[in-house]
């Protein structure tokens, strides 16, 4: 059913995210390149999957969360470009490909992180990719804002570098994951809710409490498959955390420890959509893919 689910969302994005990079002269072909092949370059989409996922929890149709899904995971985008060059990860493999400045250059690759930035917001706003009234909107765009910057996404990154070659304590670790990836996951599941047009306070608080699980369950994963998986099947470097001595779950608790830590956090989030009907079937299997992913 995942498999099924998941080929249908992402041809769904994936026409919604290309109708976004033609360029308007050709002085901007370039950029527009290099935006384009950051994004249209495979990648799981699990953003907009979460986003579209629970716009149907909620009773939605997914089309409604095309806007929500787009902005998702252009940030996400915008966020792997700058975390694969030199100055941070410094990493020349992304979904298979040279990263983007190795495909092109390194201040191409930082403005292509920027415009991808930008053009996420517009995509929330843009009717014409989903129809929502203005204060659906702006709630949106606030959701996204924070989670995308110095308090979520942002802020976990610069915590990341900070503590390269420190020792984190479990706490630590936690807050820095919570941040650089679980706050633009739990965005997403938040603005699909919200592009549902009916979402209700104690069905947000619900679905909050799944993506913060999920959303570090993802970054705990992500932390195992860099030791336990290989290149070909991640399409990024495997063992870049370790050369690179990043803090990580693995390094902190040991493998196994990780691994149940992972299913613990699965458990917490299945047992969060319990009030939920068959209408979260795909949050709850995207609960479990999280965790047994192999890339
Ligand atoms: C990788 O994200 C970066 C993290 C936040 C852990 P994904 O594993 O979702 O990467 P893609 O989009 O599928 O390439
Ligand atoms: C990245 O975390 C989180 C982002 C906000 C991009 P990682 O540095 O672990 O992601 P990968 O392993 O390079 O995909
Ligand atoms: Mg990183
Ligand atoms: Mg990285
Ligand atoms: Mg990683």
């Amino acid at each position: 059913m995942i498999k099924a689910y998941q080929a249908s969302s992402q041809a769904r994005v994936n026409a919604a995210l290309d109708s976004l990079f033609s360029a308007p002269s050709a002085e901007l072909a370039r950029l527009y390149e290099a935006m384009r092949y950051s994004v249209m370059n495979g990648g799981k989409r699990v953003r907009p999957l979460l986003a579209y996922a629970a716009c149907e929890a909620l009773g939605g149709q997914p089309e409604q969360a095309n806007g929500a899904a787009c902005a998702v995971e252009l940030i996400h985008a915008y966020s792997l470009v700058h975390d694969d060059l030199p100055a941070m990860d410094d990493d020349d493999l992304r979904r298979g490909q040279p990263t983007t400045h190795k495909a092109f250059d390194e201040a191409c690759a930082i403005l292509a992180g920027d415009g991808l930035q930008s053009l996420a917001f517009s995509a929330l706003l843009d009717p014409r990719l989903s129809d929502l009234d203005a204060d659906t909107r702006l709630t949106m765009v606030t959701t996204l804002a924070q989670a995308a910057g110095p308090a979520g996404m942002v802020g976990g990154q610069a915590i990341d570098l900070g503590a390269v070659g420190r020792k984190l304590d479990q706490k630590a670790l936690e807050y820095m994951h919570r941040h650089k990836t679980g706050a633009l996951i739990e965005a997403s599941v938040k603005l699909g809710a919200l592009a549902s047009g009916h979402a209700q306070n104690d069905e947000l608080r619900a679905l909050q409490t799944y993506a913060q699980a999920i959303g570090l369950a993802f970054q705990v994963q992500d932390d195992i498959l860099d030791v336990e998986s290989d290149t070909a099947t991640l399409g990024k470097r495997q063992g870049a955390d370790i050369a690179r001595d990043k803090p990580t779950y693995p390094a902190l608790l040991g493998l196994d420890a990780a691994k149940a830590y992972a299913l613990e956090l699965r458990d917490q989030a299945l047992h969060a959509l319990r009030p939920f009907d068959a209408c979260a079937e795909p949050l709850r299997d995207l609960a479990r893919y999280i965790v047994e992913r192999r890339s």
